[in-house]
């Protein structure tokens, strides 16, 4: 098979294809609910098309399965052998039910599984899928290469490090793409500064709205590098330097206002390393 240069991959990314891709292209994956905006959603399914059946889709977050299904959709059309690893908890608050489930029956109560709607969700490609249930933080990867890892659920420091651990080393230098789905929200400032920290070892190709960015896989994640890039014992101080780093890195793909929103976050939130409770706090001394 035809290795394809890095430079001409760069040029696919830069050219944004998927922003062609219509939504009949999709089939029924178009209609899973998800998190996903259109134009990342219609990033999955070119991804999975584009998919050279060189390893495992890996989808850390999968909410109600609308991300898996936009890769299966696409993995389908590749020509190529595939499965998709889905790593979540599987269970829903009621308002993110309501929110993002709205055709599905309210449960009653918080913390309502997730798993009949997931599975009815990717029927379709049932024999094309594993849901690893529970904390990602405590799985472990042993599943071989990872053309496509998708990464939606580094929502705390120690979790963004132990995905690094577990998953990065099994990426394929020069073919697997990784997307960091959150990459640029303020709220988790972490992500920046581990990817900066890895910059040999990764080649940004994209920023796809609103806060995902794309990169390519260039050299082997070693135990190393993944001790240098590794976040959550960093200090605010270091922290605050790595994401002005990463700044740098990104400048001419990534406007540098998300950066300073970042930057603000850790002033304003001293020692916090979980998403959720920097937006809390914001939340609370607004009132
Ligand atoms: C933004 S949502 C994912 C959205 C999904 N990719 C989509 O297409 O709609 C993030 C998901 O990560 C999951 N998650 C966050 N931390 C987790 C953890 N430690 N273990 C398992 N799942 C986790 C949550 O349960 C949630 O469903």
């Amino acid at each position: 098979m035809r290795v394809q240069p890095v430079t001409e991959i760069m040029e696919e990314f830069a050219a944004r294809p998927w922003q062609a891709v219509p939504d009949a292209d999709l089939g029924v994956a178009a209609e899973v609910p998800t998190m996903l905006t259109r134009e990342e959603g219609c990033l999955y399914h070119w991804l999975g098309r584009r998919a050279k059946g060189l390893g495992a889709t890996v989808d850390l977050g999968a909410y109600a399965g609308g991300s898996a299904a936009r890769l299966l959709s696409g993995l389908a059309l590749s020509g190529h052998p595939f499965h998709v690893h889905s790593y979540d908890r599987f269970r829903s608050s009621r308002a993110y039910w309501s929110r993002f489930l709205p055709d599905e029956p309210l449960p009653e109560a918080d913390d309502a599984d997730l798993l009949p709607v997931v599975r009815r969700h990717l029927a379709p490609w049932a024999d094309h899928v594993t849901l690893h249930v529970g904390d990602i933080g405590e799985k472990l990867w042993t599943g071989g290469p990872i053309e496509i890892l998708s990464v939606d659920a580094a929502k705390g420091s120690a979790m963004a490090d132990h995905i690094a651990d577990q998953f990065f080393p099994a990426l394929v230098p020069g073919r697997s793409i990784l997307v960091q789905q959150d990459y640029l929200m303020a709220v988790q400032p972490w992500l920046p500064a581990q990817m900066v920290g890895l910059r040999e070892h990764f080649l940004p190709l994209a920023h796809v709205p609103k806060v995902g960015l794309v990169f390519l896989s260039v050299a082997p994640v070693t135990e190393q590098a993944l001790a240098a890039a590794r976040v959550d014992t960093l200090t605010d101080g270091k922290l605050m330097a790595r994401v002005r780093e990463a700044a740098r890195w990104h400048e001419g793909m990534v406007p540098r206002a998300a950066f300073k929103s970042m930057l603000m976050q850790i002033k304003e939130h001293p020692g916090v390393r979980f998403g959720w409770q920097m937006r809390r706090a914001s939340a609370e001394g607004r009132r």
